[in-house]
Formats: structure tokens, C-alpha cells, sequence
């Protein structure tokens, strides 16, 4: 299922969408990557304020479907779904800390309380598609709970092909940095997650035993990433036709006003490091008319590119 040493783009809630998986693909036509995480509930109920559970992926190549749910049968028409939608495989969310999923869902990182149940789930999508499944998990709930591995035997023995780990518990969130254990005699391979900036992180974590590694927050403000990292992309010269090209994918896909607030944390990430940042994000802040922004990116990069 995944040819050794690949690279992944993290699945991220509010910034791996349809527009910026399109960005990404600019630079990076085959990376893998996968989608925000997809409610099991929102997506077979096909509730109308979740764009994403209107996607098509039939165009997207090699991508992930992530879900998170923790009814097995309702997990297993969430997978039919995105099979039927054009998804190259199912991603399962078994680490995600925050509460709404953790806690009040009893999905996410809550599954690494309950292997029975993950066992469960796993099964049930498993059995349900043809497509390739694969976890995404944390080393545990805390320190004391570091069972990452029993885990990933569960997820194997129920026919995942993959897993993705990500070096913290999930009592430490997304603060400290990221650990990665020596990966020795797992039944499927495993994807390092967490810290990884560049191709000698990645390099290390082949080192380790890990058959690839996925980025996430490395990749915010810089779609570019996983092509420089492959050596087929360099950071793009023009900074305004990348920019402006983001914002007119998620108008299309958003509308304009959401688009238009949404998109400032993009901006703030592109512009992040700059001289003047600070200032440019505090015009954008204030405007909500299209054409106004697009001037202000002209303005910001054409006079940074130009010192
Ligand atoms: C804003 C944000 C949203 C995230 N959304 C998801 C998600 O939808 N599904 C998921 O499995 N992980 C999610 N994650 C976790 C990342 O995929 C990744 O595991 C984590 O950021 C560590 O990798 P990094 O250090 O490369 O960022 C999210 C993280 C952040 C910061």
C-alpha cells in the first residue's frame, strides 16, 4: 500500500481542505495526504453546514479520507461513503485530543482507552470498503499509558494496513516536543508524526524504522513544503500569484464572505517572519472586500520581494 519512505501531509481541522489540498498538490502533484477529520454522524446525515461532507475526491489522486466516530456501523457507512466519493483510502482518527471528540464523543484519542472498541471500529470500516484503512494514533492517553504498540497490533490484526503515530499522549496535546520511538518487529508500517520540518527529520525517522513520515503544522503558510522536501519544487518566486491563487480557491469553494474570514489565519501564516507582518495583518483584519485584499497582498509582497 505504501512504497517505503513516503511523505504524507497531516490531516488538519480548518486548514486541510479542498482549497489547500489543491495548493499543496501545486507543487506536489502525487503527495498523499489526507482530509480534515470527518464526523461519522455529520457525514451520514449529510448535515448541509459541513461543506466537506459534500466532496468529491475523485479528482484528488492519492488522499486519505480521515473519519472519527466511535459507533462501529456508523464508522462503516461513513468509510462506503467516501469509497463511493472517490477516497484512495480510509484514515480512522484514534488521537485527536480536544474535547468535543475526545471526551464528550468518546472517539478520537478516547479510543486509546478503549482498544476493544478501536478493535471494533477498525473491523467494521475494514469489512465495509475495499479501499485501504489505516489509524492515525498518539503514544498514549498520558505517561502512564504509553500502549501505542498493543494498539497498532489491534489495528493490524483487524486488517489496517498502515498506522500513523504521532510522538505524544494525549495528555500532552500539542505542547513538548514531539518523541519517536525505535520502530522494531510491528506487523505494518508505521508513519512518524509530529515535528517534522524538513528531509533531514524525515531522513531521521527512516532511521528509526518509521517507512515514512507526515507533516502537519510545518506545512501552515507554506503549501510548497512537500515538494522542496522531494526535491521537485523550490519556494515559489512569486509569492502574489500563490496567495491570491489560495483565496480564489476558497472562494469557489466557500462563498466570499466565509472565504474572506477564514482565510486571514492563511495569511497570517504566508506572512509570518516578514518584515511588516504584523502591520499587513492588521489591514487585512479589517477588510472584507475581495479586490481590497488582493491589492494589500500586491502591495505586501511586491514591496518585500522588491528590498
Ligand atoms: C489545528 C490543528 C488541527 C488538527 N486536525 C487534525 C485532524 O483533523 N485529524 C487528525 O488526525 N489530526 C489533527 N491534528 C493533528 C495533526 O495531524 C498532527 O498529528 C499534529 O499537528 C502533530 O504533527 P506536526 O508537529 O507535524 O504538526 C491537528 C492539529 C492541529 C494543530
Amino acid at each position: 500500500m505504501i512504497p517505503k519512505n513516503q511523505i504524507f501531509a497531516a490531516p488538519m481541522a480548518g486548514i486541510s481542505d479542498k482549497p489547500f489540498r489543491t495548493m499543496v498538490r501545486m507543487f506536489a502533484p502525487d503527495l498523499p495526504m489526507v482530509t480534515e477529520m470527518i464526523s461519522c454522524h455529520s457525514l451520514t446525515m449529510q448535515h448541509k453546514n459541513c461543506l466537506r461532507n459534500f466532496d468529491n475526491y475523485a479528482d484528488e489522486g492519492n488522499i486519505g479520507a480521515q473519519i472519527f466516530g466511535a459507533a462501529p456501523r456508523l464508522m462503516a457507512d461513513a468509510a462506503m461513503m467516501l469509497q463511493d466519493a472517490g477516497a484512495a483510502w480510509i484514515d480512522i482518527n484514534m488521537g485527536c485530543p480536544v474535547p468535543k471528540v475526545a471526551t464528550r464523543a468518546g472517539a478520537g484519542a478516547f479510543l486509546m482507552r478503549n482498544h476493544k472498541l478501536a478493535g471494533e471500529i477498525i473491523n467494521a470500516v475494514v469489512r465495509a470498503v475495499q479501499i485501504p484503512v489505516s489509524i492515525k494514533t498518539r503514544l498514549g492517553w498520558d505517561d502512564s499509558h504509553k500502549d501505542w504498540q498493543n494498539l497498532i497490533h489491534i489495528a493490524a490484526d483487524n486488517g489496517a494496513k498502515f498506522a500513523v503515530l504521532h510522538g505524544r499522549t494525549r495528555a500532552a496535546g500539542y505542547v513538548g516536543s514531539a518523541t519517536h520511538p525505535e520502530i522494531k518487529d510491528m506487523p505494518i508500517p508505521i508513519i512518524a508524526n509530529g515535528d517534522i520540518k524538513s528531509s533531514l527529520d524525515v531522513q531521521n525517522m527512516l532511521h528509526l524504522g518509521y517507512d515514512g513520515a507526515m507533516m502537519g503544522r510545518a506545512m501552515l503558510g507554506r503549501p510548497w513544503i512537500f515538494g522542496r522536501v522531494l526535491g521537485i519544487a523550490n519556494v515559489p518566486q512569486d509569492m502574489v500569484t500563490v496567495v491570491t491563487r489560495h483565496l480564489e480557491l476558497m472562494i469557489e469553494y466557500y462563498g466570499e464572505k466565509t472565504a474572506v474570514s477564514m482565510f486571514r489565519k492563511h495569511l497570517a501564516w504566508y506572512s509570518a517572519g516578514m518584515p511588516n507582518s504584523a502591520d499587513f495583518r492588521t489591514k487585512i483584519n479589517q477588510l472584507t472586500d475581495v479586490s481590497a485584499i488582493k491589492q494589500e497582498i500586491l502591495q505586501f509582497w511586491g514591496c518585500v520581494a522588491n528590498i
